[in-house]
């Protein structure tokens, strides 16, 4: 159901009936929309290779199509390229088939199991802008790939295992050593509650990483710390475990409440710690694979291949001081993901700077066999949100920007733009808090994935332009038209042929979405989706200021309106969904 692959099939016949087999992407958008809507450049290709005149190929070809009713008009340009105008009633007819209802499962994709590990926020840090994207760009992926009809997990993957738990944790016993976590001989249970709150956990782990920096001391406490906690048979295993377990339920449920405003929900909360039980049988099947090497006291894996053109480290299983990190968990996941899940794909939205860490465990994973070549470890990155000065954007006293923080600047930008006098104030905050989120979510998506972008506040909030706002007033402008049409008694009715050229580009624009959603798809990326948006409510808006609607005096054009804008709306609906944007009842 692509009108690019409908006129791909007509172009390949007309040439196979000229005696010439062409194959491939033959046609694509008119990249002169004023001569015509499609083109092809087929026959310039086809006659340079096979000594001929393109323009004679060009007219022999077009002759093919002179019937076919579905076109308007087929002629030649320029030096052979074929320029292709869709009927108008084939258009309207197509419209009313193909998307009368919008329903993405019958778009032509294959369907997959898919994990996506996104999100990964670190238990016991606070959220920072950092989080952010990949927070939305998982949970748009997510929530693309499964209106497509994939079967899909998506997973947070929360950093609770590595050393920072480490660092928390021996901070933690030099403020309060008397806590009964520390006390090997306590036997009882422990009480269900958290020793620290939100805030302090907070403050925690950056005081206690700076510290252990300068002081190798406590360095070594929190390398200490972190084996006690990963290993069962230590003695001070039961107390800092169920320490750890206090941290990350704390952590957790403060995560639970900033995903929730974002409208981002993972299907499984689980983290590093979660495959601890399967490291030995990672160390056993990379054992088998005679892949497990010492070096310097530590457990590695090297990963080097010939021609590699950058150095790639070895993966390190075990420290020498016995603990695991990173590179382990991430190991041990892929293999239980297998077990319990047996997926097509991996997908891991990660920060483009972790490359290297995926391309290596990667490597691991399908050279020891744990993954089939069948499967796809797919590393989807991304780049920083800056500020003006090129770095990821700060406080203004240059300190990590809390995610909370962005989220409340943004907010009360949106704020202040809500001009409609008539709303009250309880009702406009929630309405800024609407406007701010698909203000990110929508300049998030419009930046190229793996380029950084600069955190513009004016620009993102902008009424007008790719924006979140310019959208969301365009779709709350369609729904107050669809509910005036509704109280007044106007029902919507067939699809006419477009009477103006407002109606027509619509109509244009609306075709092209099959291809745009399986175009997205395949390069895991939501920007041609946001572009998308933004023509098609070009089109409508232009559509609305020009032309009568509800009302036009055409009885049966009116019906015909209605549904068009319908159809835009739905559409609209669907893709802002895709992008976890919500729509505001109005603005
Ligand atoms: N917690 C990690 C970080 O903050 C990101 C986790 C990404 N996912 C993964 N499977 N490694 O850098």
């Amino acid at each position: 159901m692509s009108i690019l692959v409908e006129l791909n099939e007509k172009i390949r016949n007309a040439f196979l009936e000229c005696g010439y087999e062409v194959d491939g992407k033959l046609v694509t958008l008119s990249d002169r929309p004023d001569l015509s809507q499609f083109q092809s450049n087929t026959a310039f290709i086809v006659a340079k290779k096979n000594g001929i005149n393109p323009v004679k190929l060009s007219e022999e070809v077009i002759k093919k199509l002179e019937n076919d009713t579905d076109l308007s008009k087929v002629f030649v340009a320029g030096p052979g390229f074929i320029n292709v105008v869709l009927d108008n009633n084939f258009l309207s007819s197509y419209i009313e088939r193909n998307f009368s209802k919008i329903d993405l499962t019958k778009y032509n994709c294959d369907k997959k199991k898919i994990i996506i590990d996104y999100g990964g926020p670190n238990v016991a840090k606070p959220l920072h802008v950092g989080h952010l994207r990949p927070a939305i760009i998982g949970e748009g992926l997510k929530r693309l790939s499964r209106e497509l009809g994939n079967e899909i997990i998506g997973d947070i993957h929360l950093g609770d295992w590595g050393r920072q738990m480490g660092l928390v944790i021996s901070e933690i016993k030099l403020r309060q050593p008397n806590l009964i976590y520390f006390d090997d001989q306590y036997s009882g249970e422990y009480p269900d509650c958290c020793p620290v709150t939100v805030e302090e956990l907070n403050e925690l782990y950056p005081t206690a990483n700076c510290a252990a920096k300068n002081d190798e001391a406590r360095m070594e406490e929190a390398r200490n710390a972190t084996y006690i906690l990963q290993n069962k048979d230590h003695k001070n295993h039961r107390g800092y475990y169920e320490l750890w377990k206090q941290l990350v339920k704390t952590s957790v449920s403060d995560l639970k409440k900033t995903y929730e405003k974002l409208d981002i929900h993972f299907d499984l909360w689980r983290g590093e710690s979660d495959c601890n039980n399967s490291i030995p049988k990672l160390l056993e099947i990379l054992s088998e694979k005679n892949m497990i090497e010492t070096s310097d006291g530590a457990t590695v894996v090297y990963v080097n291949e010939e021609g590699d053109k950058v150095d790639y480290p070895p993966v390190i299983l075990k420290t020498k001081n016995n603990t695991v990190g990173y590179q382990t968990t991430d190991l041990a996941t892929i293999y239980e993901r297998l077990e319990e899940f047996d997926p097509d794909e991996i997908w891991y939205v990660v920060d483009a700077r972790q490359k290297l860490h995926f391309d290596q465990i990667f490597r691991v994973a399908y050279r020891s066999g744990m993954v089939d070549e069948s499967k796809k470890l797919v590393f989807i990155g991304f780049g920083t949100m800056n500020g003006t000065d090129g770095k990821p954007f700060k406080t203004r006293d240059g300190g990590v920007m809390r995610l909370s923080e962005l989220l409340d600047i943004t907010e009360n930008k949106a704020f202040e733009k809500i001009t409609n006098t008539s709303i009250e104030k309880s009702e406009k905050q929630e309405i800024a808090c609407l406007v701010a989120d698909a203000s990110l979510k929508y300049a998030d998506a419009i930046s190229n994935r793996l380029t950084d972008y600069v955190f513009d506040i004016d620009k993102f909030t902008d009424n007008n332009g790719k924006t979140g706002p310019y959208i969301l007033y365009s779709q709350v402008r369609i729904q107050s038209l669809l509910e005036k049409a509704n109280v007044q008694g106007i029902k919507e009715g067939n699809l006419l042929a477009p009477s103006s050229k407002e109606e027509l580009n619509v109509m244009l624009e609306i075709i092209k979405l099959p291809d745009v959603i399986i175009s997205a798809y395949n390069n895991k990326s939501l920007l041609e989706i946001a572009d998308f948006l933004f023509y098609l409510n070009s089109s409508f808006n232009n559509l609305y200021n020009n032309c009568r609607i509800l009302d036009e005096k055409n009885i049966e054009r009116r019906a015909s309106l209605l549904k068009l804008i319908r159809i835009v709306g739905d559409i609209n609906k669907k893709l802002l969904y895709i992008m976890s944007v919500r729509i505001p009842k109005r603005m």
